[in-house]
């Protein structure tokens, strides 16, 4: 019977990971999948976390089933920390789903099951399982321009233009609240008030993807996309990932968010969104919901968090800058100096994907092959070989 299935393709992120660990060289350097990692190229789990972990091994009563839609307290805290201010609860759906991913496909199936056909926008370029998880749930994807030629900047004018041109009321505008994955690259205040006008003027319905809150900025500072589309949308999609902002990646915990008009529409929209649920994985895993309701529900491991985070944050903004400059000592003739701007883990390095293949298979330096770099992968042991590696590269490949 199987014998008809196809091989499908190894996942453009995770099947490199996959490739990376069998790779036998000593001195492999991992900057494919977004995830942080400290001085020492460690990802540890953070302290508030372990603290929080504590708690609940002395307080937790039962490992009973949790409601469709998650723990109440875990609800509450997601839309306080995403949309609090922003936008009124009564009127939000909220859904806690495996990571930011089931948070997208259980949005996806609900609107294909509920809104007939749906076409979504995603940039050009996005994170690929955009593309592969909307197609997979039914909807129609089309791209929006997003970077200038030189992928060193945003073509906003082309974004919008396209927008206007091409867009019909109903469809999908999928945004990255911040931290632009892959290419690291946000719009202005200016460029947020512009976009979230378009969405009211031309109907579209505003999905903004929001996986690392925190990572830019800081928490407060990487939701001002989130709060001009809401000031200008009473209607509006947030799916929240706590794998990165928490490090809490195999827990797998995030949440679905629909802002409604009314408390009415709000139970409607949440009463589909658990169907999708019953019959896609039933209801979610508890204990990353538990570990950030207990987190966030105490002011003190609250204050721990938000430190460990601006830790997170400051190596991030650090690596970028001594990067840049590694490569400027090292006499690099290219101009990394954009890479600064940009915001969150990842970064378009410009590298081609012939530059990215012989990366891997000359220095067991792995990227995504859209050149896509995970800048929170690169330590104060592996800088140096890189830099060196894409000198090396520059030459051999040509830039
Ligand atoms: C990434 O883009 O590397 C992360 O969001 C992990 C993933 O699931 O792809």
């Amino acid at each position: 019977m199987f014998d008809s299935i196809p091989l499908a393709p190894p996942d453009p992120i995770l099947g490199l990971a996959e490739t990376f660990a069998k790779d036998p060289r000593p001195d492999k350097i991992n900057l494919t999948i977004g995830v942080f990692q400290d001085e020492l190229g460690r990802t540890p789990v953070l302290q508030c976390v372990k603290k929080a972990e504590q708690v609940l091994l002395q307080t937790e009563q039962t490992k009973s089933y949790l409601s469709i839609d998650g723990l109440a307290s875990f609800r509450h805290h997601a839309f306080e920390l995403a949309l609090g201010g922003l936008a009124i609860e009564e009127n939000t759906a909220v859904v806690q789903t495996p990571g930011g991913t089931g948070a997208l496909k259980v949005v996806a199936d609900l609107l294909r099951r509920n809104m007939g056909p749906i076409r979504v926008w995603v940039s050009l370029p996005t994170w690929p399982n955009h593309n592969s998880l909307f197609q997979s749930a039914g909807l129609e994807v089309k791209t929006y321009p997003y970077l200038s030629a030189d992928k060193k900047s945003l073509d906003f004018e082309a974004m919008i233009e396209t927008l206007r041109t091409q867009s019909k009321p109903g469809d999908v505008l999928c945004l990255h609240g911040c931290c632009h994955n892959p290419s690291g690259i946000d719009p202005t205040i200016d460029q947020w008030n512009e976009i979230a006008r378009l969405i009211s003027e031309y109907g579209l319905l505003p999905l903004v993807d929001f996986a690392y809150q925190g990572f830019g900025d800081g928490l407060e500072e990487d939701r001002v996309g989130l709060r001009i589309v809401a000031e200008h949308n009473p209607e509006l999609i947030c799916c929240t990932s706590f794998s990165k902002n928490f490090g809490l990646y195999s827990e797998r915990v995030g949440a679905l968010m629909c802002l409604c008009v009314t408390p009415d529409d709000a139970i409607r929209v949440s009463s589909s969104a658990k169907q999708v649920v019953r019959t896609n994985y039933s209801n979610p895993p508890r204990h990353g919901g538990a570990l950030i309701a207990t987190v966030l529900g105490d002011p003190e491991l609250r204050d721990l968090w938000s430190r460990e985070l601006a830790a997170m944050r400051s190596r991030i903004h650090a690596v970028r800058k001594q990067f840049v400059e590694g490569l400027k000592a090292a006499g690099c003739t290219i101009d990394f100096s954009f890479l600064l701007a940009q915001r969150g883990m990842f970064s378009f390095s410009g590298l081609t994907p012939l530059q990215v293949d012989w990366l891997r298979n000359e220095r067991a330096i792995y990227l995504v092959g859209n050149g896509r770099m995970n800048v929170a992968g690169i330590t104060p042991t592996n800088q140096q070989a890189l830099v060196k590696a894409i000198m090396d590269c520059l030459e051999s490949v040509g830039s």
